[in-house]
C-alpha cells in the first residue's frame, strides 16, 4: 500500500474550510463579501442563536445561473479572475472560489439564486454532499443559509462560543464591511429581531454615525490627503477625546477591510506629541494604492495584505493624519480653519470687533524663538525686552489679548470668546522650536556674563552624560565635566525670564533613569521635557507684547491645539453656549 494518498475533495473542503471558516462570524465576513462583489444594494442578514443555528445571507445582487451555481460550490469555482496574472490588483473581495465550498463543506448549506425576477435556483449540500439542483420561483439576488455549522466536525464545534460572543464578532465582519460600502443598504436580525438598520448613505461618517451614533462621528476630523498616488481619506479621533471612549479601529486598503500593525503605528505616530504616550486613538480609514503595489492573496481570509513599499505608504498615512490633528478646530480660533497653517490669518469678528493692530515693521521672530536669543541679553529688564517684542508686532492680525488669572490669554473671535494656556501655549512653541533644533543640529545660544557651576549627584551625572550631545545642541554649551560639576557657558534662552539653571537641573532630574532608545525617540523626549521646563509659568505676569508674540508663534506651530502631555492649549467657549447661560435663548 502507498504511503502518501490524495486527499479527497471533500476532505481538501474541510481542511481549507478550517483556514477561511473558523467561526460564524467568518461565514458572515464570506457570505456579505459576495453579495457586495454581486453589486448588491440592499443585503439582509439574519443570525439565530450567534449564527450558531443558523447564518442567511440574502441579496439583490446579478444572482447565478442554473449552470454557474453548482459550480460556484466546486473548489476554485470562481467568476472572478481566470489567470493567475489576475490576482495581481483584483478589486473584489473574492477570487479564489474557495469560499462556499469550504462553508458548505462543514454545515447544512443552502442557496437559492436567480439572474432575474421569476425563475431561479435551489441547491442543498450537506456536509459536502450536493443534491441535485432544483427549480424555484424568486426574485433577482441571492441567498444563501447555513445551517448547524460544524455540524459534523464535532472537534470545531467544541470552540464556537456563546451565542453572545459569536454575535457580537458577526456584528464587527459586519461593520466593517458596511464601513467599506456606505452606500448599500444592510439589515441584520437576530433571533427574529431587528438588531441593526443602515440605511444607504453618502458617507463613512453618516454611516458611523449609523452604527455608533450621531454624537460620535460628529466628534472626528476629516483626514484627507493626496500623496502621489496614494490617497488617504477618512476620519479620526481629535486629540483630547483620545482614551475616553472605546477604542476603534478601521482601515481598507483599496475597498477591503483589512487589518494592518504598521499602518495602526503610522496612525499612532502622528498623534505622538498630542496625546499622552500608551493612549491609541480611534479612526477609520480608507487608504487606496495603485493596484499593483499591494498583494491582497496573503492571507487565508484575505485580512491582511502585503505592500511592495511599505514604507512610503505608511509616512502617506501618517502624514494625512497628521495634516488633520493640525487642521483641528479649535486651532481656527487662532485664525487657522482648512487650509495650511501659513496661509491664512486671523479672521476679526463682525461688528462689534477690536481694532486691528498694523505691524510696525515685517515680523521676522517671534519673542519666545530661541533664534532670536540676541534680542533678550541676560541683563536686560523684561520691560526692555517687552518694548522690543511690541516694535516687532506681526504682519498677521491679531485680537486685543488679555491676560487672566496671570494663566491664560482671552480674546475674541468670532464666534465665541477663547482662553489659551499660557503654559502649556508656550511649551508647544518651544517643543517644536526644540524638535526642529534637535532635527538640523542649529544651536543658537546665550553666552552668559558669568558661567553657571552646578554640582550634580550621580543619577543626575549620569543623565547628563546620556544626553550631553542633545543638551548641547540645544544651547546648554557645557565646559569640561569631571568630579560631577558642570560649568555652563552657555544656555538656550526661550524667553527674558528663563531660568536656565533651574530648567537644566528639573530637565536632567526627569531624564534620570530614562531608557529611551532610538534618536528620534531621544529627541522627543528631549524636547518635550526641556520645553515642559523652560516655557513660561502659570503665575507670570505677561506684557501685551509678550502675549501677541506667544499667540503668533503658537499660530506657527503645527499643532497649535496641543500641548506636549495632550492636553488642550486652547478652549473655545462659544457665543451660543455663552448665551445659553445667560439665559437669552
Ligand atoms: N451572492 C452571490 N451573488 C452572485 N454570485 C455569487 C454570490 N456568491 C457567490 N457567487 C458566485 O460564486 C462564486 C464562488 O464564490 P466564493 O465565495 O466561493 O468564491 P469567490 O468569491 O470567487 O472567492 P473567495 O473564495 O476568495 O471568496 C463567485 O465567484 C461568484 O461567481
Ligand atoms: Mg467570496
Amino acid at each position: 500500500m502507498p504511503l502518501i494518498t490524495i486527499l479527497s475533495s471533500a476532505v481538501a473542503d474541510q481542511i481549507a474550510a478550517g483556514e477561511v471558516v473558523e467561526r460564524p462570524s467568518s461565514v458572515v465576513k464570506e457570505l456579505v463579501e459576495n453579495s457586495i462583489d454581486a453589486g448588491a444594494t440592499v443585503i439582509e442578514v439574519s443570525l439565530d442563536d450567534g449564527g450558531r443555528k443558523l447564518i442567511r445571507v440574502s441579496d439583490d445582487g446579478s444572482g447565478m445561473s442554473a449552470e454557474d451555481a453548482p459550480l460556484a460550490l466546486a473548489r476554485h469555482g470562481t467568476s472572478k479572475i481566470t489567470h493567475a496574472a489576475d490576482l495581481v490588483g483584483v478589486s473584489t473581495f473574492g477570487f479564489r472560489g474557495e469560499a462556499l465550498p469550504a462553508i458548505a463543506s462543514v454545515s447544512q448549506f443552502q442557496v437559492d439564486t436567480s439572474t432575474s425576477d421569476g425563475e431561479g435556483v435551489s441547491i442543498r449540500v450537506i456536509g459536502g454532499k450536493m443534491s441535485p439542483a432544483e427549480r424555484v420561483t424568486r426574485r433577482r439576488g441571492t441567498t444563501v443559509a447555513v445551517s448547524n455549522l460544524f455540524f459534523n466536525i464535532p472537534a470545531r464545534l467544541k470552540f464556537l462560543r456563546s451565542a453572545r460572543s459569536e454575535w457580537r464578532g458577526a456584528v464587527e465582519s459586519i461593520t466593517a464591511l458596511a464601513l467599506t460600502r456606505p452606500g448599500v443598504r444592510i439589515n441584520v436580525t437576530h433571533d427574529g429581531k431587528q438588531a441593526l438598520t443602515l440605511p444607504p448613505v453618502a458617507s463613512v461618517r453618516s454611516r458611523l454615525g449609523a452604527i455608533w451614533g450621531g454624537r460620535y462621528a460628529e466628534d472626528l476630523l476629516d483626514v484627507e490627503d493626496v500623496a502621489g498616488p496614494i490617497h488617504t481619506s477618512g476620519l479620526a479621533q481629535r486629540p483630547a477625546d483620545v482614551g475616553t471612549s472605546t477604542r476603534r479601529v478601521f482601515l481598507s486598503i483599496n475597498g477591503r477591510a483589512v487589518r494592518d500593525a504598521g499602518i495602526a503605528r503610522a496612525v499612532e505616530a502622528a498623534y505622538r506629541s498630542t496625546i499622552v504616550a500608551g493612549l491609541r486613538p480611534s479612526f477609520f480609514l480608507e487608504v487606496t494604492v495603485p493596484s499593483d503595489s499591494v498583494d491582497v492573496n496573503v492571507h487565508p481570509a484575505k485580512a491582511e495584505v502585503r505592500f511592495r513599499d511599505r514604507w512610503t505608504i505608511e509616512r502617506a498615512v501618517e502624514t494625512a493624519v497628521r495634516r488633520a490633528l493640525g487642521n483641528f478646530d479649535a486651532a481656527a480660533s487662532l485664525g487657522f480653519r482648512g487650509a495650511g497653517f501659513s496661509t491664512l490669518s486671523y479672521q476679526p469678528p463682525p461688528n462689534p470687533g477690536p481694532e486691528i493692530l498694523q505691524p510696525a515693521r515685517e515680523f521676522d521672530s517671534p519673542l519666545f524663538d530661541v533664534e532670536s536669543g540676541e534680542q533678550y541679553q541676560m541683563e536686560r529688564t523684561a520691560e526692555q525686552s517687552a518694548t522690543a517684542i511690541v516694535d516687532a508686532a506681526p504682519a498677521a492680525v491679531i485680537p486685543p489679548l488679555f491676560q487672566l488669572r496671570r494663566t491664560y490669554i482671552a480674546f475674541e473671535h468670532e464666534d465665541g470668546l477663547v482662553l489659551i494656556d499660557q503654559h502649556s501655549a508656550h511649551e508647544r512653541v518651544l517643543y517644536e522650536q526644540f524638535m526642529h533644533t534637535l532635527e538640523s543640529g542649529a544651536a543658537p545660544a546665550q553666552r552668559l556674563l558669568l558661567p553657571l557651576t552646578l554640582h550634580l549627584g550621580p543619577a543626575e551625572g549620569e543623565a547628563f552624560d546620556a544626553n550631553r550631545e542633545y543638551l548641547e545642541r540645544l544651547g546648554f554649551e557645557v565646559e569640561g565635566f569631571g568630579g560631577h560639576t558642570l560649568i555652563v557657558n552657555s544656555v538656550p534662552m526661550p524667553h527674558p525670564r528663563f531660568d536656565a539653571e533651574r530648567c537644566l537641573r528639573e530637565t536632567l532630574d526627569s531624564l534620570t533613569g530614562d531608557r529611551v532608545a532610538g534618536t528620534a525617540a531621544k529627541h522627543e523626549r528631549l524636547a518635550s521635557t526641556v520645553a515642559c521646563k523652560a516655557a513660561i509659568k502659570a503665575g507670570e505676569e505677561l506684557s501685551q507684547g509678550e502675549m501677541r508674540s506667544l499667540f503668533a508663534s503658537l499660530r506657527d506651530t503645527t499643532l497649535p491645539a496641543h500641548d506636549v502631555h495632550g492636553r488642550s492649549t486652547i478652549v473655545h467657549l462659544t457665543w451660543d453656549e455663552v448665551e445659553r447661560r445667560f439665559g437669552r435663548r
